[in-house]
């Protein structure tokens, strides 16, 4: 066998995302294939601090790829913003002479490993959550099977609405980016949408139920972001206000989980191949998105300095 290049060690940060697997899967198998030995760190920036670093392999990523979650954890890991805390997850990599990090998750990951490449670590970010709020992608890992998850259970509310003629209000996730709310609920054509974005006064909100109620509509649908509105008491206002019996639904964690659709195995797949490509080709502190039809990078400063449009 020709001697090992380089080592990379992988990790998911943040919330879970379905299509994480896919992406650790990808990078292993793009690893081995380019002399490069691979290493999953367990549970994020927590783990990479503890020194829970493992060498891993192609069976490793045979027997996950496709599943949902993240199977070498994650985890919210606030502490990671001391700089004497990054020190050691540092010398844990150092330890095994390990130099390059592969990063998947957020805007918030991508934060810590930006404070990493600044301490002289080569890493890649890779955007994975459900919430598309990485603006240096068009589209992050794991939004495509969350919004399939959300229209399904809009269905479902929408069959129960129709029967008895009322109005549902949803949560669905998303953090402070309406993008869930938005294209699942234009794809679905529900009747009324309110995200951070675009926020809704309750008053405009009940208004707008009212005026369905009077064009005699048999089952409305209010989408909403979370964080917005208490939408048990909203339900309550809403009832009272338009005419329309009214019940909410709080998505909650099941937009989570679940297998990964075709588009997030896609996606993680190409950036998968296109991290170890840019690693290869001594291409570090960066992050790697999708614009259009292709993968484009930016520094993480440039990608955590983009507005949103
Ligand atoms: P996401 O990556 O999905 O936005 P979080 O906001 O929870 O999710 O960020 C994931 C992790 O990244 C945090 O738990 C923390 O360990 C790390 N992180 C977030 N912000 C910073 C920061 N400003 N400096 C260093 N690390 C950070
Ligand atoms: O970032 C993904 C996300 O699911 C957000 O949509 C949501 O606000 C948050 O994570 C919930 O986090 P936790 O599972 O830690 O409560």
């Amino acid at each position: 066998m020709a001697k090992l290049m380089k080592k990379v060690a992988i990790l998911t940060s943040g919330g879970d995302a379905p299509g994480m697997n896919n992406t650790v899967a990808q990078i292993i198998k793009k690893a081995i294939a380019n002399n490069i030995l691979p290493y999953i760190v367990r549970d994020g920036y927590e783990g990479l601090t503890q020194g829970w670093i493992e060498e891993t392999n192609e069976d490793f990523a045979r027997k996950i790829v496709n599943r949902g979650g993240t199977a070498i954890g994650t985890s919210r890991y606030p502490e990671f913003a001391k700089e004497e805390v990054r020190q050691r997850a540092i010398n844990n990599l150092k330890q095994l002479e390990i130099n390059n990090l592969i990063v998947i998750g957020g805007d918030g990951s991508y934060q810590g490993a930006n404070k990493l490449v600044a301490m002289g670590l080569n890493c890649i970010g890779l955007p994975g959550t459900i919430d598309n709020d990485v603006v240096s992608s068009d589209f992050t890992i794991g939004f495509d099977t969350a919004l399939n998850t959300v229209i399904e259970a809009i269905d479902r509310v929408r069959d129960t609405n129709e029967s008895h003629n009322r109005c549902g209000i949803i949560e669905v996730m998303g953090r402070y980016c309406g993008d869930i709310a938005m294209l699942a609920g234009i794809g679905s054509g529900v009747e009324i949408i309110s995200t951070s974005e675009n926020k809704l006064t309750e008053e405009e909100i009940i208004q707008q139920t009212k005026k369905c109620y009077e064009k005699k509509y048999r089952s409305i649908i209010i989408l909403v972001t979370e964080k917005l509105y208490d939408v048990h008491q909203l339900a309550k206002e809403v009832e009272k206000g338009s005419g329309y019996v009214t019940r909410a639904t709080v998505l909650g964690h099941i937009q989570r989980g679940g297998m990964p659709t075709a588009m997030d195995r896609y996606l993680a797949t190409i950036l998968g191949t296109e991290a170890i490509k840019q690693l290869i080709a001594g291409n570090a502190g960066i992050c790697i998105g999708l614009s259009g039809n292709g993968l484009q990078s930016y520094s993480f400063t440039k990608a955590l300095a983009m507005k949103r449009k």
